[in-house]
């Protein structure tokens, strides 16, 4: 179980702990520490694990991801559920899901959208507290998902039978622009918050003044460009077909986090 403290990673925890599943949850901050540029952490995390939950980070090496997965199959590890995402196609993560594809475990990929908990847990957060949300979007739509949801297809391939050598492309049930989630956000909160357009180089500039590379600003931009041109704006059905249920809303998710 990688990525255990993230978005997605402690919703899956959380779900396998109450099937009574047992689970290892690995991250930089457990004990022991599982740390990706650290390959002599990984052993430890794999022991006695039958399937695994990918999660990586933004702009890893591709070599790194191969190293692991085959360490994984080696060592028992007969099942494999990849966080992958939507946007991007070739350019981004399909050569990384390959790799889990060709691991010989069985193997899930879910294709993830941009995160409704962005706004709140994510890379939103600080701007929506502070009233104004700033992205070079535009007024592009985005068919933004619910983690919880990731969760449930997440719970569901590593759990149960039928999703082996599945591809999840998983969306929300409607696309929004910023300015309209930051309108629902502002209504069920009750606190100022609005969109304000940036252009991308004033974007790359505020995060690389807040610690991020250079590389990954520039990823960012790149991604938020997709969504201003509505790349992201169709939906997907990977929740109904995993789950057999519709995907969550977006003023589902508004309501029930807690914005102060
Ligand atoms: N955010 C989105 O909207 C979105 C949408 C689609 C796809 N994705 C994809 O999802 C993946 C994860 O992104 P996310 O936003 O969901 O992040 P996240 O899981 O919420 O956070 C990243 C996680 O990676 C862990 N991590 C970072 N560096 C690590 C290292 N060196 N060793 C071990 N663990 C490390 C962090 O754990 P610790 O700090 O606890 O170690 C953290 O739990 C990315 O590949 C991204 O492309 C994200």
């Amino acid at each position: 179980m990688l990525g255990a403290g993230g978005k997605t990673g402690r919703r899956v925890v959380a779900r396998l702990e109450e099937r009574g599943v047992r689970v290892r949850a690995a991250s930089r901050r457990g004990t022991p520490a599982f740390d990706w540029n650290v390959p002599a952490t990984w052993d430890e995390a794999l022991d006695g694990m039958g399937a695994v939950y990918v999660v990586r980070p933004e702009l890893q090496p591709i070599d790194v991801l191969e190293g692991f997965v085959q360490r994984a199959v080696s060592r028992g590890a007969g099942r494999l559920v990849f966080l992958s995402a939507r946007a991007g196609g070739e350019g981004m993560d399909r050569p990384r899901e390959r790799v889990i594809q060709d691991s010989g475990a069985a193997w899930t990929i879910l294709r993830p959208t941009w995160y409704f908990q962005n706004f709140s847990e994510g890379q939103f957060r600080a701007d929506i507290r502070a009233g104004e949300l700033r992205l070079p979007a535009g007024d592009g739509r985005e068919a933004f998902v619910d983690t919880e949801d990731i969760a449930d297809v997440a719970v569901a391939a590593l759990t149960e039978p039928g999703h082996d050598e599945r591809i999840y492309a998983l969306s929300g049930p409607r696309a929004l622009s910023f300015e309209e989630a930051t309108r629902v956000i502002a209504e069920v909160s009750g606190r100022p918050v609005r969109y304000r357009e940036t252009t991308p180089d004033e974007y790359v500039r505020r995060l690389v003044a807040d610690g991020e590379t250079d590389r990954f600003a520039n990823l960012q931009a790149k991604l938020m460009g997709w969504i201003s041109e509505n790349e992201g704006a169709h939906l997907s059905d990977g929740v109904q077909r995993a789950l057999g249920r519709e995907p969550r809303g977006f003023e589902d998710y508004a309501r029930r986090t807690t914005w102060t």
